[in-house]
């Protein structure tokens, strides 16, 4: 049989080298050395890396590439940030924010990133965000995968219909439930609104990812009850906490006894390096608080550990490109993950770790999975993140969706090579 694609010649994530991926059917078919097989097409990746796709398992589409609208956050605070969202609520369109989102996804698939979750407001009564995002899903289904969480970004209980609106979200099939239960008015409404929350999706069998604790104030510990409601209702494995921020200010203490609820709950935590590093601390005269949650320490407790975008030009946040190799070259200097295990964890933490959160089917690079992947200009997955690596080649259901040219300067200098490229082994600045 002809297959339609072959990739020769690939390193994968694990560190195989030297292997074959068969494609045919939307499915890899085979993998492995030298595998006599033809195709219709075949891609020499000459010793580089292929990895599945990236996932981003934290984001707001609603939000992005608003930046400026209605104005720009001064303060550069959390806080700045939901009140300027909330004066551009009220001018959203549903077309525009379409626009903006479709925008934003042409960017993530050009950085192989092949799934999303992504928050959505639901405190606006017309549920535009909703209803948005869910036509964005469908138009994006070919080539990303959409998945949407609803989020009640001003709190569950500050403002009268965000419940009911929640609901309403979820029954317009809004897969995951979502929450704020520091942004609550007491302690106690937090405490409630998680709860309230696990409670919801166990009735509806979903996912539950809560913005969780996302402050410098270590009496945050809204994780605690978002683990104990887990373990309670048996949601272990459908719960993710967003953020955790508060764990990096808290007792060390506390903390030591906190690790293992979490890890036996089966809460899974999502970090995100960008957001938390630019918008944690913004209180701290010196030293500045990090604000990044105890990465290493939940990976040594067997917590599952991804990282997430967050944020790319809004309210919250000015910068960003879609490139989750970015967002784990920030949590590699944020958090200190500099051994190669704790760098290879780092590649884990946005690609199969969080497609394990997302419970995407078929992501993989072994015969049956899904055909997607990535075509990296690095060696590894460490070479990788050092260089946030070029993606040259995007395959979905094996069809090349984007390609992108290595990064090679052309030099103009006396008896020195014609060009370089920052790889390690680069043909071009390799020679001796
Ligand atoms: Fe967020």
């Amino acid at each position: 049989m002809e297959a339609d694609l072959i990739i020769r010649d690939a390193t994968l994530p694990d560190g195989r080298g030297g292997c074959d991926i068969v494609i045919a059917d939307g499915l890899v078919q085979a993998v492995g050395p030298s595998i006599p097989a033809a195709a219709r097409e075949e891609i020499d990746a000459q010793g580089r890396l292929v990895s599945p796709p990236f996932v981003d398992c934290h984001f707001h589409m609603d939000a992005t590439l608003s930046l400026g609208l209605p104005r720009l956050n001064q303060s550069g605070t959390l806080l700045e940030g939901i009140a300027l969202w909330g004066e551009l609520k009220p001018l959203l369109t549903h077309e525009a924010v379409i626009g903006r989102a479709l925008a934003y996804c042409d960017l993530a698939v050009a950085r192989g990133i092949g799934a999303i979750r992504s928050h959505v407001d639901v405190c606006d009564d017309r549920l535009l965000g909703v209803e948005a995002l869910l036509e964005v899903k469908e138009r994006v289904a070919p080539y990303l995968e959409l998945q949407l969480v609803a989020f009640p970004q001003d709190g569950l209980y500050r403002g009268a219909t965000a419940r009911a609106n929640l609901l309403r979200a979820l029954d317009l099939g809004v897969e995951v439930v979502g929450g704020i239960p520091h942004f609550e008015r007491t302690m106690e409404d937090g405490r409630r609104s998680v709860v309230d929350l696990c409670e919801i999706a166990a009735e509806r069998g979903l996912l539950v990812d809560l913005h969780c604790d996302e402050t410098d104030d270590p009496h945050s510990r809204h994780i605690e009850t978002l683990a104990a409601e887990t373990a309670r209702l048996g949601l272990g494995g459908r719960v993710t906490g967003s953020h955790l921020t508060s764990m990096h200010s808290m007792d060390n203490y506390y903390v030591s006894k906190l690790l293992p609820l979490i890890a036996e709950a089966g809460v899974a935590a999502i970090a995100n390096p960008l957001i938390n590093i630019v918008i944690q601390g913004r209180h701290d005269t010196y030293p500045k608080r990090r604000g990044l949650t105890r990465i290493a320490e939940l990976q040594a407790a067997g917590v599952p550990v991804a990282f997430g975008h967050d944020c790319v030009m809004d309210p919250w946040y000015s910068l960003g490109s879609g490139d989750m190799l970015e967002v784990a070259h920030m949590a590699v200097h944020a958090a200190q993950l500099t051994s190669r295990e704790a760098m290879r964890a780092a590649f884990a933490a946005v690609t199969s770790v969080p497609a394990g959160i997302l419970g995407l089917d078929g992501y993989g690079l072994e015969p049956g999975c899904h055909a997607d992947l990535v075509l990296l200009d690095a060696e590894d997955p460490i070479e990788a993140i050092r260089l946030k690596a070029t993606r040259l080649v995007v395959v979905r259901r094996g069809r090349i969706v984007a390609e992108t040219p290595a990064a090679v300067s052309r030099l103009h200098l006396p008896d020195r090579p014609p060009s370089v490229s920052a790889r390690r082994s680069a043909p071009e600045s390799s020679a001796h």
